[in-house]
């Protein structure tokens, strides 16, 4: 289809619509906003400018090579290169325009550690080798239990190269409390973590085997991260692969992760968040949350999903809070999508509980709306390809669907809603009469307890 046959096919779509709904005028509103806000990408990659890029094999340019084996480290594997990583980072990070060099072709075994700046300015951080996480929990380092290497405090550096960060998490995985109900449950390090710092790029990594979560974004502002590969087994517990908490104006683009939990993670306090061109599975597919534990307040708002394709995934576009939580998920826009064998293609569950011990229903919960899924199309595993399960008390508003072909390979699916409010326009497949159109019309059914709602429902079948 051309662009203006396309477009006089949304007219003939929405032109009906507007005079059926008395309420439309609104709705155009919420859908066009949707449809256009942008999560700027900022456009202050000039710290990095072509010219900081020399190749790196012939011509370092003007920058100061600093490689982990002028400092004694021995890259065999076996010998615990932790201190030589320590002393080149000390001078990496004092002097102007260092590379910190991580060379190939070897494998460095580094023990949990925290690489601190303030840095001096055009800090490069490049990893052609393999560092690997020493593989026994018994002897991990109890004063930095949640972290293996952790970056903290830096600003304007890029971390590079063709290398493999490897967090050996085996044994961990076996001693999680998702493997065997008799194991305590405690956290376990992450692989790579950012935290409290700004302006970083990150690009063609690949981190894998991470004890825990792959790689953390935490409290930071303005990071890219390109060209990324996240992978550990399908069943490793808790391996989230992008992790992003506290953080503001993060772009994920081109990455593939495969992984026993979450591709992609986005936590508390995060907002401007865009994904574009990312592959996902195995794993729990994109995440919001989860929100809302132990009664928090949870705050996300103003993320992108542009372009992904998820296959063999337990969720694909979800949002998770628990109850009992407050705060709000608002202003999300899922478009081009592409599923695969996915169990839950679209869910947002309200009634989220990780926990052993149930979790009883309570009247706060974070809210969510203006949730905009667009262009969604692919396989489900399950029968409810959506599902829009949200608190009775809080309801979900504002959920926008356009342009939606979710199919099963054998049966039928369909639409499941609790509490959700929202509309539709163009083809939605499997239908979503279930999403009243207003909170006031939710109040009115749970009322009434009768179920008229193809009145007020925006649903066109071609
Ligand atoms: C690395 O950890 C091991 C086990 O805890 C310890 O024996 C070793 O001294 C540590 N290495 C450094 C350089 O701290
Ligand atoms: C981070 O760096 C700033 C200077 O840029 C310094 O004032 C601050 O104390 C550092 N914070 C931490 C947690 O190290
Ligand atoms: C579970 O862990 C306990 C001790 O932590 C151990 O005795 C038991 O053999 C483990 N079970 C399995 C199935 O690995
Ligand atoms: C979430 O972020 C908000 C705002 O930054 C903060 O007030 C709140 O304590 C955070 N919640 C948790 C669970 O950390
Ligand atoms: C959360 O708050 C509710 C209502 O005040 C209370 O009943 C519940 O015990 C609290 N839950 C936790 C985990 O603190
Ligand atoms: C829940 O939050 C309360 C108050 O912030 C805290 O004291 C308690 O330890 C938390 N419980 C859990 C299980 O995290
Ligand atoms: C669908 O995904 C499941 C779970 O990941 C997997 O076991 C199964 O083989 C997949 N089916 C197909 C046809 O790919
Ligand atoms: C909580 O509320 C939902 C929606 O009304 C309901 O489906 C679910 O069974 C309730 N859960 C509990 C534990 O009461």
């Amino acid at each position: 289809m051309n662009k203006l046959t396309f477009l006089s096919f949304i007219i003939l779509l929405v032109v009906p619509l507007r005079s059926a709904d008395k309420d439309s005028p609104d709705k155009f509103k919420i859908a066009a906003k949707l449809e256009d806000f942008e999560v700027e990408e900022e456009g202050d990659d000039n710290f990095f400018e072509l010219s900081d890029f020399p190749s790196w094999e012939s011509d370092q340019g003007n920058k100061i090579l600093v490689n982990v084996d002028g400092f004694g480290a021995v890259g065999d594997g076996v010998a615990d290169d932790t201190q030589a990583f320590v002393s080149a980072w000390k001078q990496a990070c004092s002097v102007p325009k260092s590379v910190f060099m991580v060379p190939g072709g070897r494998r460095y075994l580094v023990n949990a550690t925290r690489f601190r700046g303030p840095c001096a300015d055009n800090l490069v951080i490049q990893i052609e080798g393999t560092i690997v996480a020493p593989n026994e929990p018994t002897n991990w380092d109890p004063k930095n239990p949640n972290i293996w290497l952790g970056f903290y405090n830096i600003s304007k550096v890029l971390f590079h190269g063709n290398g493999v960060i490897d967090g050996s998490g085996s044994k961990w995985w076996a001693a999680s409390c998702k493997k065997n109900k008799t194991n305590r449950c405690k956290g376990a390090p992450a692989a790579l973590t950012i935290d409290s710092s700004s302006s970083i790029r990150v690009k063609g990594l690949t981190i894998q085997n991470s004890q825990q979560m792959n790689f953390v974004i935490g409290r930071s502002d303005s990071v890219r991260v390109t060209d990324v590969k996240v992978s550990c087994p399908g069943d490793s517990p808790n391996t989230d692969g992008i992790h992003i908490t506290e953080s503001t104006n993060v772009v994920l683009q081109n990455c593939k992760i495969g992984t026993g939990d979450d591709c992609i993670s986005i936590v508390n306090a995060s907002s401007g968040i865009k994904m574009k061109n990312i592959y996902c599975g195995p794993g729990h597919g994109i995440s919001i949350g989860s929100l809302g534990k132990n009664n928090s307040t949870g705050i996300v708002e103003k993320i992108v999903v542009d372009n992904a394709f998820l296959r063999d995934t337990t969720n694909g576009l979800r949002i998770k809070t628990w109850q009992g939580g407050s705060g709000y998920v608002r202003l999300v826009r899922y478009q081009d999508v592409r599923m695969d064998n996915v169990s839950n293609p679209i869910i947002i569950d309200q009634f989220y509980c990780d926990s052993p011990i149930s979790c009883q229903n309570q009247t706060s919960a974070v809210e969510i709306s203006q949730i905009m899924y667009r262009n969604i199309i692919g396989t489900s595993r399950s029968q409810r390809a959506m599902k829009f399960a949200c608190s009775d008390t809080v309801p979900c508003t504002h959920i926008v669907l356009n342009n939606i072909n979710l199919q099963s390979r054998d049966g039928t699916v369909e639409t499941y809603c609790n509490s959700a409010a929202g509309f539709g326009y163009g083809y939605i497949q499997p239908s979503a009469e279930c999403l009243s159109s207003s909170q006031k019309d939710i109040i009115q059914e749970k009322e009434a307890d009768i179920l008229t709602t193809t009145e007020h429902i925006i649903h066109t079948e071609l």
